[in-house]
């Protein structure tokens, strides 16, 4: 079972990016740890990182068929892209949308996500260990639809 973790723009910069909002930890970091975490579960979690828009539609065009569950973090992609909109509309597996800060609690442009639409379930604001819990919520789906 393949799960897959797409990780937006600017997200490789983890750790030294505004670390008073988004943290200290790297994205190797997290890419680890779900990497571990998915393995105690008989998962293969493979994650993908990119700056760039049509990269990650092509990513999840190839997720197609291939995956049993998708997390993403699309980053500041969330709140302009149609495109990544679409791509996740085609998917039928479980999708969790994931954003280490509370996208909410911040600007009134960040507010908005195109994602969220198409995303089974959300999780903002618990930083780094968000992704433990949306791997574990992706999990229980997945056991859930069988
Ligand atoms: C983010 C929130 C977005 O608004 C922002 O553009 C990011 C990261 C988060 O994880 O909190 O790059 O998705």
């Amino acid at each position: 079972m393949v799960i897959d973790v797409i990780h937006g723009p600017n997200l490789n910069m983890l750790g030294r990016r505004e670390p008073e909002i988004y943290g200290t930890t790297t994205l190797a970091d997290i890419d680890r740890e779900l990497e571990a975490l998915g393995t105690t579960h008989g998962a293969d979690v493979e994650s993908f990182q990119s700056n760039s828009e049509g990269e990650i539609v092509d990513r999840i065009q190839e997720a197609y068929g291939r995956v049993s569950g998708l997390i993403i973090n699309p980053a500041a992609y969330t709140h302009t892209s149609v495109a990544i909109r679409d791509a996740l509309a085609m998917l039928s597996c479980p999708i969790v949308e994931i954003h280490l800060s509370n996208i909410h609690k911040r600007e009134p442009f960040r507010h908005h996500s195109h994602v969220s639409g198409v995303a089974d379930g959300i999780i903002a604001g618990f930083g780094a260990r968000g992704y433990r819990m949306a791997l574990e919520a992706v999990l229980d789906m997945i056991r859930e639809q069988k």
